[in-house]
């Protein structure tokens, strides 16, 4: 049989073959589908994207039934055990694991590009203590834009190299003073001793002793959240990257976009949302009550539910299990009885059943980060540092496939047909 749909237009009694090719059809190929030599021709109409593939990609491959990710065909949990968030950066980006020589070699990149210009510290003076550090980091990726004008050459393959590059070592630097500033800390500078995640503890935490010591357990542990964060395929933030970028904006405005996608409590502002909805709960005993709030439409279970997967999300078991050994060295987040819980009634509970909502990323990953230390608003910036690496990915694969150009969607008008204008005095 042929690898195509047979389309009769009933409205013309014509018959189309259209070519199927990777279980999709062109949407393009819909447009000769007409009534007449002057109609525009048929289009898809797609609301959220829910079923349209705005891309070809190597990059991530989710498989939603099945509960299945891989970055470039390595299954998620072979890289959070084996492997590093800057080898996994280096995966997405190049496409292979690298050797000793290339592993070493992008470290040493990342290592020595980690400042930042002296002046984004009078950017970060304009906001207030109690500014929520996702509308900083936002901001103060808009303004690392305004130092790298050369950035704009985004079809240079040596200079996107360059700022790929910078971005991912500077997102730590931005996101650490962003939590300074709250606090009235100074800035800590960079640590080239130490390892990517163990410099950003450093920026974080470092006080008054003469060198930051970052806990092995709690260092690794933020490895492997960031890679299990580093990329997800084509969502909400990923596709505002390629949007962005698709007209050829520079990389650090695409990614102050994608950085606001991602605040959105229902991508990754969900983690902190979850967190504030325990502390809602409160205790065991009242989650029957909030479960039936949840089915009478007062609320979501935040850190349930996703679109593509309808199986439990692989990032949340590892992070489940992640948790246990954070907490034996932070002690046991109190919450994580209430979360535990929850997730045990609502896996049997017919409403989240029938809509097969599972705990996503974000469902556990609140725990650890509030028992490492983190404010609740720190929860977000903490998902933009790792996904820099995947909306990096993301963009640089758009702006080298042939295929794309700048993302402008079409719609179907609904509104007010031909009118006159009235004036003023003769309106209602
Ligand atoms: C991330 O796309 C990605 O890959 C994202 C991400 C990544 O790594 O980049 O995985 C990260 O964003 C994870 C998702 C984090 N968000 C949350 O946890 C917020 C809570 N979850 C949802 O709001 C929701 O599940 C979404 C936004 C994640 C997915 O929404 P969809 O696919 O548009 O599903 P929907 O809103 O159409 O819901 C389908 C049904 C609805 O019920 P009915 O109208 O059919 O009666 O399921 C219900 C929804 O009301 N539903 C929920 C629910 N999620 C969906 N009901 C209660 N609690 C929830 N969490």
């Amino acid at each position: 049989m042929p690898d195509t749909l047979t389309i009769t237009d009933n409205r013309t009694g014509k018959t189309y073959e259209i070519p199927i090719q990777d279980g999709t059809i062109r949407a393009m190929d819909l447009r000769q589908i007409k009534v007449s030599d002057d109609d525009f021709g048929l289009m898809s109409y797609d609301p959220a994207f829910k079923n349209t593939a705005c891309c070809r990609s190597a990059i991530t491959l989710i498989d939603g039934e099945r509960g299945i990710l891989r970055y470039r065909g390595y299954p998620i949990e072979q890289l959070a055990e084996k492997s590093t968030f800057l080898e996994v950066s280096y995966l997405l980006l190049h496409g292979e694991l690298p050797n000793k020589a290339q592993y070493d070699g992008w470290v040493d990149e990342i290592t020595h590009h980690t400042y930042v210009h002296e002046f984004l510290k009078e950017a970060m003076r304009g906001f207030r203590y109690d500014a929520h550090p996702m509308g900083k980091l936002v901001s103060m990726l808009g303004a690392l834009s305004t130092f790298y004008p050369e950035s704009k050459k985004v079809r240079d393959p040596e200079v996107r190299k360059r700022h790929i590059i910078k971005a991912i070592a500077k997102m730590p630097t931005l996101a650490a003073w962003a939590y300074r500033h709250s606090l009235g800390q100074p800035y800590v500078y960079p640590d080239n001793e130490l390892s990517y995640v163990g410099n950003f503890m450093a920026m974080l935490f470092k006080l008054a002793e003469p060198k930051y010591e970052p806990h092995p357990v709690l260092e690794r542990a933020l490895d492997v959240l960031f890679i299990l964060h580093a990329d997800h395929e084509q969502n909400c933030s990923a596709n505002a990257m390629r949007s962005v970028g698709s007209s050829e904006a520079d990389p650090y405005v695409s990614l102050a976009a994608a950085s606001a996608a991602l605040y959105g409590p229902l991508h990754g502002g969900a983690n902190e949302a979850v967190l504030r909805m325990l502390q809602a709960i409160g205790s065991v005993d009242r989650i029957p009550e909030f479960i039936e709030g949840v089915k009478n439409g007062k609320g979501r279970l935040m850190g349930f539910g996703h679109r593509v997967y309808k199986n439990y999300d692989p990032r949340a078991r590892v992070i489940k299990n992640l948790a246990h050994e954070v907490f034996e060295v932070t002690g046991k987040n109190p919450l994580l009885d209430i979360a535990v819980e929850l997730e045990k009634i609502a896996l049997e509970d017919e409403y989240f059943v029938k809509r097969r909502l599972y705990p996503n990323v974000d469902f556990y990953s609140g725990l650890i980060y509030q028992a490492m230390g983190f404010p609740t608003e720190m929860f977000p910036v903490l998902f933009a540092i790792p996904r820099t690496t995947g909306w990096l990915a993301q963009w640089q694969e758009m702006l080298t496939d042939p295929e794309q150009k700048i993302a402008r969607p079409r719609q179907v008008y609904v509104g007010a047909g031909e009118r006159d204008y009235v004036p003023m005095d003769a309106r209602g």
